[in-house]
């Protein structure tokens, strides 16, 4: 019998049964890159009506066609959906689905082959970021790194309500990034134990940019 998985405090998986249906078509190789793109715009739809469960409801006065009621709607300003970039443009689309009115900030981070840091190279966000809930979308939470510096970067633009959503964690990767920022939940599809020499997920799904915009090597 598998061994039951330890959980991780701040760390939610939605174990919807179509968000595992959905994880399950992501990792298989054979899912081509217009199916791998439909499939992971779907399934970030479902994580963040979840991450978002907590949003604030307030009654305002509307006439159906039959009579005058008070009926719950979003209160305050819109969230602000964070992809970064480039995989999580693939989760965003997803997510602008449920909530039209956000705002969506773009923020670019590569890696530098020499020292591993994460290095900006992009960066556009609303003035008013600090008093707006902000979500934080990016398929693969590997290493945890750049997760950790997206984050450093929002709280640096001022955001102070972050949640991040990503569709796969490596326990690795998710124990640095609730150590580093204890204040940010993450809600995932899936919980995979470990990442090879490479810093891929095992078993993982691929890289999840290069499959969603089919630049797949070889
Ligand atoms: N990024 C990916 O796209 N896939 C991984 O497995 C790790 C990081």
């Amino acid at each position: 019998m598998a061994e039951p998985e330890i959980p991780i405090a701040g760390l939610t998986i939605v174990a919807h049964p179509l968000v595992q249906h959905r994880l399950t078509r992501l990792r298989d190789r054979r899912t081509p890159p217009a199916h791998f793109r439909s499939e992971l715009r779907a399934v970030a739809s479902l994580l963040g009506a979840a991450a978002l469960a907590d949003l604030p409801l307030a009654p305002i006065s509307i006439d159906t066609p039959v009579a005058p009621m008070d009926a719950p709607a979003l209160a305050g300003a819109p969230p602000v959906l964070v992809p970064v970039l480039r995989a999580g443009l693939a989760m965003a689309d997803g997510l602008l689905d449920l909530l039209p009115e956000a705002a969506v900030a773009h923020l670019g981070l590569y890696r530098d082959p020499v020292t591993l840091a994460a290095i900006e190279y992009y960066f556009k966000a609303p003035a008013d970021i600090a008093s707006r809930p902000v979500v934080m979308v990016d398929p693969m939470l590997a290493t945890g790194n750049s997760a950790i510096a997206a984050l450093d970067r929002l709280k640096a633009a001022g955001a102070r309500d972050l949640r991040f959503v990503c569709l796969l964690a490596a326990r690795p990767g998710a124990v640095a990034v609730r150590a580093a920022h204890p204040d940010v939940p993450i809600w995932t599809a899936g919980l995979d134990a470990t990442l090879n020499a490479n810093s891929y997920i095992v078993p993982g799904l691929g890289d999840a940019g290069d499959r969603a915009f089919g630049t797949e090597h070889g």
